[in-house]
């Protein structure tokens, strides 16, 4: 018989924490209502100050409101002081020039008539002064605190500089490696995806608008620009309504609930409707459905772009077609500013239609502060570029973001007392291209891995060869923009084809060999697509030469997106997977590769065989033969169609084992939640990371759903021996998706299978079942 003054206290104790928990929900709740009526009361406020501007001003300052031009060197119109003063300008871009935007700004808020502050936009994709490593390394860390902190650095860095705004951060799913733009987003998985812009967003503007160490973020390409055809940029985009909800408008729709400012509009056709002038994307979706407050900016000269694309016939027909397609400022193109004013006298568009465009920007700048704070105190500018915080986490992020690819007879981590090592590769003493694109003027240059080695193994011999130069076949359009870009003429192939067996010949007398190959940084970006994977230039031969000569061998590939290395993944010893590091990228390598730091990185995407494979990604359908089936064969004959590294994938110098898949519930109603726990252990001996990972499967519905889908994931730091228990919750917004038989969001009641693991394919199975 149960113990009755037992019960009884067991009831009372139950009671009183029920009670607590009721208390404290309560004063959560009560909280989260106070504070929903705050910012209710803030945006009233807002808006009231916005309707009041609106009256006094004329339509020219309304639709100069709508008008971005470049402060920068080229597309610049020379009279700007005077279109300031006029109120014919609303924000400025491409320049950081602080005492150029602290000019302006006093021109606009002193001399201008109603005193509107200018908003000064700039891309700060990864970095203003001190540099991180580039998005899609981000994502790889698989910690969203990695670009949350790297981007309030950036943030702050570029705030004491003048700028208020970003053009970041960029969320546009990639699963076609050729596209060179890939490096600039989080990859192939909309869950990784939006996890990582939620973050961005929290790190540039903080918690919410308005902190003078934060700028305004902007959530671009809207949307699709990752699947251009071919892997081609600014190439037109076919997307059916299931793989845009479903995929690639996620992290979008992320970044709108973390309260992004603006949003930026891609360059290319969606489904024959170019993105800027598409009434669908800006405003069907983005307003009415996602309730987006902020401004639509277009991505430069995007309006005048509607002729090309043959949308509009003239500069008319394109102000007309992406004003009322939802636009808000017209970046560079300068031809809302000189149409509107024509297109309302004639009255195909009504001043209320101008003053709709120009209220989120003009509540924007009100949000950001800019009307009581608009200057920058530029005395403050050195100590907060010198912060040497920012170069401290520079190069945790850096470390972070590296992923162990292959490591045979532990390669790696090389022992300190090497006594001589062969450094190989035209990027092992290169400092720009570690930084990787979108440097703003006055970019720390990257440490070189010649130099950290030189810092971390003062008494080995440290030989560097260059093996050959590598280069872009045609140059970009933006060169001028990568400092590391080559100018002098190319070596002729005789004098690379000596300069790799002087390579060689170094390796050949060496302990050890460090192979630091890639790409470029001008190699990956905008304008940067390629239709091979290959090494450029001779990396592939030098490769092959040195790791032949059967010592010790790692090779760390630096660059922007996944390079084909089928040969490496058989033959090399060890693989890492570097990326574009930033200002302490050689820092970093050298701590990877020495055991100062152990990887723990993962793949955000499923890394090609080669270009033939792409697009390429975990979470497709199963169809006819699907891979399971023991009759399965390839989907080309040449070989396996499988990525030579699935998604998720990296290795560690310690070993972990992920155990006991539990789900608190075998059956749950649609819109209940359930919690999914699993074991992990660091089984090996010293410190290190472990990213466990969950993936559900929809077993049959009203449509086929993808074999795989990411639901869940956590970084965990163990140490030798430590187990954590993972928490996940799965419910109604894991489960929804948009059907396209039924063109609705639907959670169906269906089986469904979980998995959890190290990587896409992990093992570890349980399954639950969705009742209505
Ligand atoms: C073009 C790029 O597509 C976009 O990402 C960038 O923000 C703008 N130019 C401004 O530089």
């Amino acid at each position: 018989m149960a113990d009755l003054r037992f019960e009884t206290k067991k009831n009372v104790l139950l009671t009183m924490s029920v009670r607590l928990a009721a208390a404290i929900l309560f004063c959560a709740g009560a909280q989260a209502q106070e504070s929903k009526d705050d910012a209710a009361a803030r945006t009233a406020k807002i808006d009231q100050r916005v309707e009041e501007l609106l009256k006094k001003m004329t339509l020219e300052e309304k639709i100069g409101q709508l008008n971005q031009v470049s402060a920068g060197n080229f597309l610049n119109p020379p009279n700007r002081e005077e279109m300031i003063e006029k109120g014919e300008i609303g924000s400025f871009l491409w320049s950081a020039d602080s005492a150029q935007l602290d000019k302006y700004q006093h021109i606009a808020v002193e001399k201008s008539r109603l005193h509107i502050p200018l908003l000064f936009g700039l891309d700060v994709i990864h970095g203003f002064r001190m540099v991180f490593p580039v998005p899609i390394a981000m994502a790889a860390s698989w910690d969203p605190q990695v670009p949350e902190k790297a981007q309030a650095f950036a943030a702050r860095e570029a705030r004491a500089s003048g700028i208020n705004w970003t053009f970041g951060p960029m969320v546009d799913i990639a699963r076609d490696a050729r596209w060179g733009r890939i490096v600039e987003g989080a990859g192939e998985d909309p869950y990784l995806g939006a996890a990582m812009a939620r973050a961005q967003v929290h790190g540039f503007q903080g918690q919410e608008l308005g902190g003078t160490e934060h700028v305004l973020a902007t959530v671009k390409h809207f949307a699709g620009y990752g699947a251009g055809e071919g892997g081609r940029d600014y190439d037109s985009v076919y997307l059916p309504e299931t793989s845009l909800r479903n995929v690639y408008l996620v992290p979008f729709k992320a970044a709108v609930d973390a309260g992004v400012g603006s949003l930026m509009s891609a360059y290319m056709d969606l489904n024959d409707v170019p993105a800027g002038g598409n009434r669908w994307l800006l405003h069907d979706v983005l307003r009415s459905e996602w309730g987006f407050k902020g401004f639509v900016v277009t991505d430069a000269l995007t309006t005048k772009d509607l002729i090309i694309h043959g949308f509009a016939k003239d500069e008319t027909e394109a102000a007309y077609r992406a004003l009322t397609a939802g636009v808000n400022v017209d970046m560079g193109s300068r031809i809302l500013s000189q149409q509107l004013a024509g297109l309302v006298k004639n009255g195909k568009i009504s001043v209320a239609q101008i003053d709709e465009a120009a209220r989120p920007a003009l509540a924007t700048k009100i949000r950001l502060g800019l009307f009581e704070h608009p200057y920058t105190d530029l005395s403050k500018k050195d100590a907060v570029l010198g912060d040497p915080a920012a170069r401290q986490y520079s190069r945790i992020a850096a470390q972070r973001t590296m992923v162990l690819l292959r490591n045979t007879n532990h390669t790696l981590p090389f022992s300190k007392n090497l006594s001589s090592i062969a450094l190989i590769g035209p990027l092992a003493n290169e400092g720009l291209d570690l930084d990787g694109g979108w440097g703003v003027d006055g970019e720390t240059p990257a440490v070189t891995v010649e130099e950290a080695l030189r810092k971390k193994l003062p008494n080995a011999t440290i030989g560097f060869a260059r093996g050959g130069e590598i280069r872009r076949t045609i140059s970009s359009r933006f060169d001028d923009f990568f400092p590391g870009a080559k100018k002098s003429p190319p070596l002729s192939p005789a004098e690379n084809e000596k300069e790799v067996e002087v390579a060689v010949a170094l390796a050949k007398k060496s302990d050890a060999a460090i192979l630091v190959l890639g790409e470029t940084a001008n190699m990956s970006g905008e304008y940067a697509s390629r239709s091979t994977l290959e090494l450029p230039g001779l990396q592939e031969q030098l490769l092959e030469k040195v790791v032949a000569l059967g010592k010790p061998v790692a090779l760390v590939l630096v660059s922007g997106r996944p390079l084909n290395i089928s040969w490496a993944s058989e033959h090399a010893p060890a693989i890492v997977m570097a990326w574009q590091p930033g200002t302490e990228a050689g820092d970093a390598i050298a701590d990877i590769l020495f055991g100062d730091a152990n990887p723990g990185g993962k793949l955000p995407v499923s890394w090609p065989r080669s270009a033939g494979h792409e697009p390429l990604y975990y979470s497709r359908n199963v169809t006819q033969y699907p891979e399971s089936d023991p009759e399965y064969r390839s989907r080309y004959w040449e070989g396996p169609s499988t990525p030579l590294y699935p998604f998720g994938f990296g290795l560690s110098y310690t070993t972990f084992s992920i155990s006991d898949l539990r789900l608190s519930k075998s059956e749950l109603k649609a819109g209940e939640s359930l919690v999914a726990t699993a074991k992990v252990t660091n089984t090996g001996s010293i410190a290190g990371d472990e990213v466990v990972q969950l993936y559900i499967h929809q077993r049959a519905g009203s449509t086929s759903r993808p074999i795989r889908e990411l639901k869940g994931f956590e970084r965990a730091a163990l140490q030798p021996g430590e187990t954590k228990t993972i928490h996940f919750t799965l419910g109604k917004k894991d489960l929804t998706y948009w059907s396209e038989t039924r063109k609705a969001w639907v959670e169906e009641p269906e089986e469904f299978d979980v998995w959890a693991g190290d990587d896409s394919n992990a093992k570890l199975h349980a399954s639950f079942h969705v009742i209505e």
